[in-house]
Formats: C-alpha cells, structure tokens, sequence
C-alpha cells in the first residue's frame, strides 16, 4: 500500500501508556503494509542521554533543561523525523513538543517563552493525548522515580496537556481502559487520518 510521510505523536503523563502504544501502532502499521517507524524524545542520542542523567539530579534550572529538550528535539527532527517523512513512513514518536509545551510550561512558569525555544518544531499530523489521572500513571512506573515523577507536579502537568489539547486539537484518549480498549480507539483515530493514502 502506498502510504505518504505523516507524522504522529503520542503524548501524556508518565504511566499513561505512550510507549507501549506506540510500539503496538508501529507493528500494526507495518502488518497492514504501512511503512512506520517508532522514535521518541528525549532521544538516545548524545543531549537526549544528558537529559536522562540530569532526570535524576535533586535540583536543575528549569531554563538550562527546557533548553537542552528544544535542542535534543532540534535534532530529533534533523536525524530521524524529516528524513523518514521524506522517505513517505508514517513517524510515530513517542512524546514530542507538547512534552515540552506542558512539563516546561509547569517548571518554568513561563509558557511564552517555551514556546518560542520550541518553534521550529513541526507540527505532527496528529497528537494523540493519552489521558490519566496521575495517581493511575504512577502506580504503573515500577522503576524508582525522577523529578517528575511526582503527583502533585504531574496534576499540574496533565492539567496543561488538557488546555493545550482544546486550543490545539489534540486528539484526547482515556488511558484508564484496557491496553485492548484504548489501542482500538488509537487505531480509529489513525485510520481516519490515514484513510485517504492507506485504505
Ligand atoms: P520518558 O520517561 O518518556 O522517557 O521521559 C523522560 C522524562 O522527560 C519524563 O518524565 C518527561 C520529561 N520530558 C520533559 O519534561 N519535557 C520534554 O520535552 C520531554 C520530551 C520529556
């Protein structure tokens, strides 16, 4: 099937699921002969590795890491988004700028400025917001938890996510389903954006 570049990114709290469906939309994409990658920020690459480090350092000023996600991004869509875009695959990356438009949005209190460092940043298709209460999302990270890890900072992250969902039109899906139930719902989703090039 011929399928054109397009470009998805999958966004929500910690918990809420973004890798796994990621991953399973990828696999279901390439099965139905759909060309998909899975990326995702922050990215294995050399800032992407930094950025993990400084995750677990106790305090970090809030501009210094907005910063370094900007130019992990900048990156990201240099090396890896454009050029599978180009190469017509359907990108899935998991978290993309609205990552930072909420978690940076909440630890520098200056949305205005988040922004402006993120503008170069094209803009997916489509964003899916996989939407959790933190308390849910936070019972599924096993591993010891970072700095924003947190419940009360994560309320405050989700609440962002929710208003950047209405201004721009983030597709919201309830994450607090099964793994079945919200894949299906994800795969509704896609498979009316892709109807024209894939089906
Ligand atoms: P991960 O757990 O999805 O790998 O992401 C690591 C952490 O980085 C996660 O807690 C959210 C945070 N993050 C930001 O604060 N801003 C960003 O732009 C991105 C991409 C991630």
């Amino acid at each position: 099937m011929e399928s054109g570049g397009f470009f998805i990114a999958i966004e929500g709290i910690d918990g809420s699921g973004k890798t796994t469906h990621s991953k399973k939309l990828v696999r279901w994409l390439n099965k139905h002969g759909v060309k998909s990658i899975y990326t995702k920020e922050p990215t294995n690459g050399d800032i992407g590795r930094i950025l993990r480090s400084l995750a677990r350092k106790k305090s970090v000023d809030p501009r210094v890491e907005a910063l370094l996600f900007a130019a992990d991004r900048l990156e990201h869509l240099n090396k890896v988004i454009q050029p599978y875009i180009k190469k017509e695959y359907v990108v899935i990356s998991d978290r993309y700028v609205y990552s930072s438009l909420a978690y940076q949005t909440v630890t520098t209190s200056d949305p205005e400025w988040v922004k402006e460092i993120n503008k170069f940043a094209l803009k997916p298709d489509l964003t899916i917001l996989l939407d959790l209460e933190p308390r849910i999302g936070l019972s599924r990270v096993k591993r010891n938890r970072t700095r924003f890890e947190e419940e009360s900072f994560l309320e405050k992250v989700r609440r962002e996510y929710l208003r950047l969902a209405e201004i721009d039109g983030l597709k919201i899906v309830d994450a607090s389903r099964s793994i079945g139930e919200v894949f299906q719902e994800i795969v509704r989703e896609v498979a009316k954006y892709l109807k024209n090039k894939v089906i």
